[in-house]
């Protein structure tokens, strides 16, 4: 497949796709939000492998949405061809888990495509904001849903009101970023976990994505109930089986992915 505005590459189970439109600072335009969930959708379909990576270059992850694009729109126009709904929302049907790995800018738009993502790894010069506001626009792909459940009310408010970044060391403090590696380092360090991820037994890594993402989206109760019913589903594969035979027997586990 060959695209214009993402690199795409495969390393034994894990896919990288990186945003790649280096002299806007990979500001999020149309073609490459379909190019990226034309990517996703594929290495999600793909049993070969097990974890995806998404990334951009040294400078930004994603500077946003590409304000060239967006700054003549209508209301009449957004509003009738639904703007962004139709190829932002691809990320949310990989069942697979995706890791975003952000070096440099990750500003509107950018920073929510990373939090669409299932976790987010930094380099120690990524900078995050939702600075919308200062163009007369709120977040607009879920900045002021997924901030707050990510770092809190008081801190997505101040965020998305000022529009100031947030440094890598504030933002793992605040719990929106897992870890945090020398930018020199980013990519091979996420590669190694991301490599760790896909030898897991991938229903089970599905199972745990889609258990986590259902903590937001329903009761405590309901959420321990569904965990259950999928705890009670890892007994009917055979990688628990495997799984436990392999401790048992005091080897490695020889997953099948079945
Ligand atoms: C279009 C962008 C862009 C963007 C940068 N560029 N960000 N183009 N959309 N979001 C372009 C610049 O115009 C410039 O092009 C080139 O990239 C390099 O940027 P510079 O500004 O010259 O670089 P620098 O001085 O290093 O500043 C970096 C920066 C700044 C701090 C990241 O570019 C910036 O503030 N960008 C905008 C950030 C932003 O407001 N993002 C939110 C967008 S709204 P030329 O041709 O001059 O070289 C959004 C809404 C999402 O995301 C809603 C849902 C999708």
């Amino acid at each position: 497949m060959s695209y214009q505005t993402i690199l795409t590459e495969v390393d034994g189970k894990v896919a990288t796709i990186t945003l790649n439109r280096p002299d806007v600072l990979n500001a999020l335009n149309d073609q490459l939000m379909d190019e990226l969930g034309e990517a996703l959708l594929k290495f999600d379909a793909d049993d070969n492998i097990g974890c995806i990576i998404v990334t951009g270059s040294e400078k930004a992850f994603a500077a946003g949405a590409d304000i060239a694009s967006m700054a003549k729109r209508s209301l009449q126009d957004v509003y009738r061809h639904n703007f962004i709904s139709r190829n932002w929302g691809h990320m949310q049907k990989v069942r697979k888990p995706v890791i975003a790995a952000v070096s440099g800018y990750a500003l509107g738009g950018g920073c929510e495509l990373a939090m669409m993502c299932d976790t987010i790894m930094a380099a120690d010069n990524a900078k995050f904001a939702q600075p919308e506001i200062k163009l007369g626009i709120i977040p607009g792909a879920g900045g002021t849903q997924r901030l707050p459940r990510a770092v809190s009310k008081a801190k997505a408010m101040d965020l998305a009101l000022t529009g100031r970044m947030m440094d890598a060391a504030e933002a793992e403090r605040a719990g929106l970023v897992s870890r945090i590696f020398p930018k020199a380092d980013l990519l091979k360090e996420v590669k190694a976990i991301a490599k760790d991820i896909a030898d897991m037994p991938l229903l089970t890594t599905m199972m745990v994505k889609e258990a986590v993402n259902t903590a937001y989206e329903t009761t405590l109760s309901q959420g321990i109930h569904f965990e259950r019913r999928l705890f009670h589903a890892c007994f009917g594969t055979n990688d628990q089986k495997e799984g436990m035979a392999a401790f048992m027997e005091k080897r490695p586990a020889k997953f099948t992915n079945s």
